[in-house]
């Protein structure tokens, strides 16, 4: 195979310099302004992680009864197997470039973040024929990419019935994850994420525009909802945490709380208690896992595949799936995902231990709507807690579906999404004629 060298280019003199010298695997230009992007990956990464995956040593098989320990060591197998017999990345590169109008453009993380540097953006960007369209902004989450935004594209862009309201969806990759340079400096969290995708959205001509997203989306819009109220007119979120406060678990030890209060917090203690070891690797010593996911394609396939695993209700990740999902960070390496948790700390979300410290995510004065599936990890909250967050003003909780909503059960979150944003009352959308 011949040796294929793959270097951002440089649009024009003012990107930084830094980005000048960063390799990357995959062809890309990231002027100031957008450009058509197709996915074309180094064939070399995608045959490493062939040869590594065919060179996989598997930990010993105990026989845990459940995924107490972890993804099955057969699961291990039988992903190694498919990866080096049947994966065709070629096949998966071109689907992704027929399914996704991708483009890239730099912006700056500026004014509400502490990250100087000027910021390289991978998105998608699909714009809806009707004139009435509302742009809508869809930030993905760990361990996701850009791909979860795939089944609501056609629905909300070219909706069936004139009657039903109408998006042009933006749906940028976070800076690490995807096919957004990983920040080549620290102090690239939420809050810088949001400032360069408010920007992302302004330089797109929307100057006026409402947003969707769970995990780390859903810290991502509380900080641009909150920083930009000129832009942000409301939000649905599918991931809303909010810190119970000591009167709560003062009555919840005295056996006085709700049934949904106690849900709430022994589901999301229950959680943490077991599966959230990666949570506080990746918020802590993110290069030190960074270094063997970086090596092992299999290690971060699995590693994801516990938190993929746990928390859908009734859908079925097939090796194929998984094995893209993993390559969306193992292309240019899980470490800046990982790390994209420690400033999360940084800017005040993860901190204190178990729950998180929602004391210092700010409140949002635009409409919120919440949306809430059964396997996720938060569940049922409240309304009256749910204020506490912002103004929330539609609570739904289904029952059906779990985390990756846009996956799992994309019918409901696009449902939400309609009756919440095409109704101008309740989200502020009139000037677009809702
Ligand atoms: C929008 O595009 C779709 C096909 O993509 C077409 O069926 C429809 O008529 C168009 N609508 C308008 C209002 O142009
Ligand atoms: C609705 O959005 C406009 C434009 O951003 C803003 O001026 C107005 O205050 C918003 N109204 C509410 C109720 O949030
Ligand atoms: C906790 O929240 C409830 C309801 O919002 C409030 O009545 C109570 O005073 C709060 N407790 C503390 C310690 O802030
Ligand atoms: C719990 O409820 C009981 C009965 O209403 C009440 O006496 C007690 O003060 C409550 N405790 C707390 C901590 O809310
Ligand atoms: C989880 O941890 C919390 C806090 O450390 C503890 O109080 C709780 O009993 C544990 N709950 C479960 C369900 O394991
Ligand atoms: C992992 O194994 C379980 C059965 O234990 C199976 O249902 C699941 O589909 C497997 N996952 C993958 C990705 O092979
Ligand atoms: C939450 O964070 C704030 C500011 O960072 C801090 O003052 C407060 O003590 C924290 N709350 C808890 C419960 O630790
Ligand atoms: C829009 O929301 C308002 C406020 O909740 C409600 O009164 C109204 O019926 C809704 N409109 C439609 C068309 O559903």
């Amino acid at each position: 195979m011949s040796v294929i060298k793959h270097y951002v280019s440089l649009a024009t003199a003012l990107l930084a310099v830094s980005r000048s010298t960063l390799a990357l695997e995959w062809d890309a230009t990231y002027g100031n302004s957008p450009a058509l992007f197709k996915l074309a990956v180094n064939p070399e990464i995608i045959a490493l992680a062939h040869q590594k995956v065919a060179l996989t040593r598997y930990p010993i098989d105990v026989k845990q009864p459940d995924w107490s320990d972890g993804p099955p060591v057969h699961n291990a197998t039988s992903v190694r197997d498919y990866w080096v017999k049947e994966y065709d990345w070629s096949n998966t590169q071109r689907r992704i470039n027929s399914r996704f109008n991708m483009f890239t453009t730099t912006v700056d993380a500026k004014p509400f973040s502490e990250y100087e540097e000027r910021v390289p953006l991978h998105f998608v960007h699909h714009r809806s024929n009707r004139s009435d369209a509302i742009p809508l902004l869809f930030i993905h989450g760990w361990p996701g990419s850009f791909l979860e935004v795939e089944n609501l594209l056609e629905p909300l862009t070219n909706p069936s019935d004139a009657s039903l309201p109408a998006f042009h969806v933006v749906a940028p990759s976070i800076p690490g994850f995807g096919f957004s340079p990983a920040p080549t400096n620290p102090l690239f969290g939420p809050r810088a994420a949001g400032e360069s995708f408010n920007n992302l959205m302004h330089q797109l001509n929307y100057p006026h525009y409402v947003i969707q997203g769970g995990d780390l989306g859903g810290f991502i819009n509380r900080f641009m909802a909150s920083s930009h109220p000129e832009s942000v007119l409301s939000v649905l979120s599918n991931f809303w945490l909010v810190q119970p406060n000591s009167t709560d678990f003062a009555r919840y030890y005295a056996g006085n709380t709700t049934d949904d209060e106690r849900y709430v917090i022994e589901e999301f203690w229950n959680f943490e208690n077991k599966s959230s070891g990666y949570r506080f690797e990746q918020q802590t010593s993110p290069l030190q896992i960074g270094y063997a996911m970086t090596d092992s394609p299999i290690g971060f396939a699995m590693y994801i595949y516990e938190f993929m695993f746990l928390t859908v209700q009734n859908y079925i990740w097939s090796a194929k799936e998984l094995i893209t999902w993993s390559l969306m960070y193992w292309i240019q390496g899980p470490y800046a995902g990982f790390r994209f948790y420690k400033e999360s700390v940084n800017d005040h979300i993860l901190e204190d231990g178990l729950l998180i410290n929602s004391t210092t995510l700010p409140y949002i004065h635009q409409p919120v709507a919440i949306s809430e599936f059964p396997a996720d990890i938060w569940y049922r909250t409240p309304l009256d807690w749910a204020q506490r967050g912002g103004n929330v003003v539609v609570r739904k909780v289904h029952e059906k579906g779990g985390h990756f909503a846009s996956v799992e059960t994309p019918d409901l979150l696009i449902e939400d999404i309609r009756s919440f944003f095409g109704n101008g009352t309740l989200s502020n959308t009139t000037m677009f004629g809702y």
